[in-house]
């Protein structure tokens, strides 16, 4: 049994139309128009094929194939980063409404609910993992308390979206409901191209933090201020930005931290800069690694804000666990690939996905798919259409393997 490619391709190139950007990309940030108009698209193609769907009070989209039994999960995201790319979490969405859509032209009746999901605020445009944690009943308050996208905007999002702040952990699903969770995405990086493989058997999931920082100096007139004698923000902000890339480089081989927005008050020419808005994230795979990783940044925070004669004030606003993924998913990824003649390697992801929260719960397990050049977050993102058709193969065949163990391991 195989998926529809060219099917496939409709719908994913409809999907890339809606938030389209000049340069290629997608711009879908969480609970904007765009995604919005994603979402209603997915339900309104899985309806038309007369398939089931939902909406939980997280917002997280559904299409299913219900049958008794527990619900094997299928998904991914249809939210984008900031001029994104077109393949970041929609083609697991799409790949996993393609596997309903096959199952049910083959008539196979499976024992179990095939459900493909669309969860919502993967990328972090508010909060991250929103919808998955909301699912996996671990959305803490804090993280609704101080979201890396700020109050407003989610309380903006959510009225957008139609959901109530008070009611999204309602979405909270029993874990002895689901009898697994799997998820094909692109790599987002160089390794299987470099290595020449098609199909990623995905062994961990990083673990990520963020924190807001912000250096408080004094404004003061940028030409009447003699250098020596100004608390400039901007270059406290600046400096750490660096210090925390030789940090990183220096002392943490494996890991990574990004200062990803820099936002200077008042922000004029002629006008030393009295406030300093910093975005910092930094991601590592093990948790103690994490924690080392993290007083070291903060402490050089202080330590350049201490040498600019600048406050700091410090605000974590997001924290996802570093995870291990599922050995048994991992390795019946693997022997379907193998089925279907593909070469496949296992690696770990370093980027964050809906898995790590949902192997909380379940057992969860990642298929990637090629990334040409490596590249993701970037409207260039590519993966080669045979790679996606190949990555949602494996999805079907693994999902068949878990519905019919032992009719899939005599095939
Ligand atoms: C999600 O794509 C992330 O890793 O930030
Ligand atoms: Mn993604
Ligand atoms: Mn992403």
């Amino acid at each position: 049994m195989r998926v529809d490619g060219e099917r496939l391709r409709e719908d994913f190139d409809a999907l890339a139309a809606i938030g389209a950007t000049p340069a290629g990309g997608v711009e879908r940030p969480s609970l904007g128009d765009a995604h919005l108009a994603a979402r209603a698209w997915f339900l309104a193609r899985a309806e038309a094929a007369g398939l089931e769907t939902s909406v939980d009070a997280a917002g997280n989209h559904s299409a299913l194939l219900r049958r008794n039994g527990p619900t094997l999960l299928l998904g991914s995201h249809l939210d984008s980063v900031p001029n994104g790319g077109r393949f970041d979490g929609a083609l697991g969405v799409v790949a996993a409404l393609h596997v309903l859509l096959t199952v049910q032209a083959a008539g196979l009746e499976l024992p179990l609910t095939l459900e493909a999901i669309d969860f919502t605020d993967e990328e972090g445009t508010l909060v991250g993992l929103l919808g998955s944690e909301a699912l996996a009943g671990v959305l803490a308050a804090e993280s609704l308390e101080a979201p890396r996208g700020g109050r407003a905007a989610l309380a903006a999002g959510l009225a957008r979206a139609g959901l109530r702040e008070d009611r999204l952990a309602d979405a909270r699903r029993d874990p002895a409901s689901l009898a697994a969770y799997l998820e094909l995405h692109i790599e987002q990086g160089p390794v299987l191209e470099c290595a020449g493989a098609q199909i990623g058997v995905v062994t961990g999931i990083v673990g990520a933090r963020s924190y807001s920082l912000h250096f408080r100096g004094a404004a003061a007139h940028a030409g009447t201020t003699p250098m020596d004698a100004r608390q400039d923000a901007g270059l406290a902000a600046a400096s750490f930005a660096v210090a925390a890339e030789e940090l990183v480089v220096r002392n943490f081989p494996g890991c990574v931290a990004t200062v990803g927005d820099v936002r200077l008050e008042p922000g004029a020419y002629n006008v030393v800069p009295g406030s300093a808005h910093l975005a910092l994230e930094f991601r590592a795979l093990e948790t103690p690694e994490l924690d080392v990783l993290e007083t070291a940044l903060l402490d050089r925070a202080r330590n350049e804000a201490a040498r600019r004669g600048v406050e700091l004030g410090i605000t974590p606003v997001g924290r996802w666990e570093p995870t291990t993924l599922d050995a048994g998913l991992g390795a019946v990824i693997e022997r379907v690939a193998g089925g279907l003649g593909l070469a496949s390697m296992r690696l770990p992801s370093g980027a964050g996905h809906d898995a790590q929260v949902l192997a909380g719960i379940t057992r969860a397990g990642m298929i990637f798919v090629p990334s040409v050049g490596g590249l993701s977050h970037a409207p260039g993102e590519l993966t080669a259409w045979e790679d996606c058709v190949n990555g949602a193969n494996v999805l079907l065949a693994a999902a068949l393997a878990i519905a019919l163990p032992r009719v899939a391991s005599a095939a």
